[in-house]
């Protein structure tokens, strides 16, 4: 089942009276994995589409900090759609879903927290070799 290769944390914010909100999350202690990685992805025009690609053993938690996000997940049997918008939830992304990424605002803002080095040889960039993956596992 795909609900189980995901899971929406609600990350622990401070809120301050008139002086705005603060949110932190910590490696092992607030999401499934040891955070290797950082990256963010911006300056996107509105309804462009990114991703398209699955990986072979990365775990995301991936978090839409300003603007809106669609994210259209695919394990290979099922497909569903989350729009990610709130800066304290984060969409945990476990190995071996195909996503596709569509950010629907002009300056929507991704911040992806990631459990391996940038490997290219994990990624599946072609649809097809990921339905047979993810058949075969
Ligand atoms: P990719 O993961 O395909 O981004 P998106 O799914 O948003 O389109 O990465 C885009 C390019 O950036 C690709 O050539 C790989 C490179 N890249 C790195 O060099 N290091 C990284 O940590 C990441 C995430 C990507």
């Amino acid at each position: 089942m795909l609900e189980n290769k995901i899971q929406m944390i609600n990350l622990e914010t401070k809120n301050t009276a008139n002086a705005g909100s603060l949110t932190f999350f910590e490696s092992k202690n607030d999401i499934p994995f040891e955070i290797k990685r950082i990256y963010y992805i911006y300056a996107v025009p509105a309804e462009t589409v990114r991703g398209g690609h699955a990986h072979k053993k990365l775990e995301q938690l991936i978090i839409c900090l300003h603007g809106k996000i669609k994210v259209i997940l695919d394990d290979g049997n099922e497909r569903k759609d989350i729009v990610l918008k709130k800066p304290n939830c984060g969409l945990y992304l476990s190995p071996g879903l195909w996503r596709d990424i569509v950010y629907l605002e002009e300056d929507s803002l991704l911040f992806v927290a990631a459990s391996e080095y940038y490997d290219e040889s994990d990624y599946i960039r072609d649809y097809d070799e990921f339905l047979a993956y993810a058949k075969g596992r």
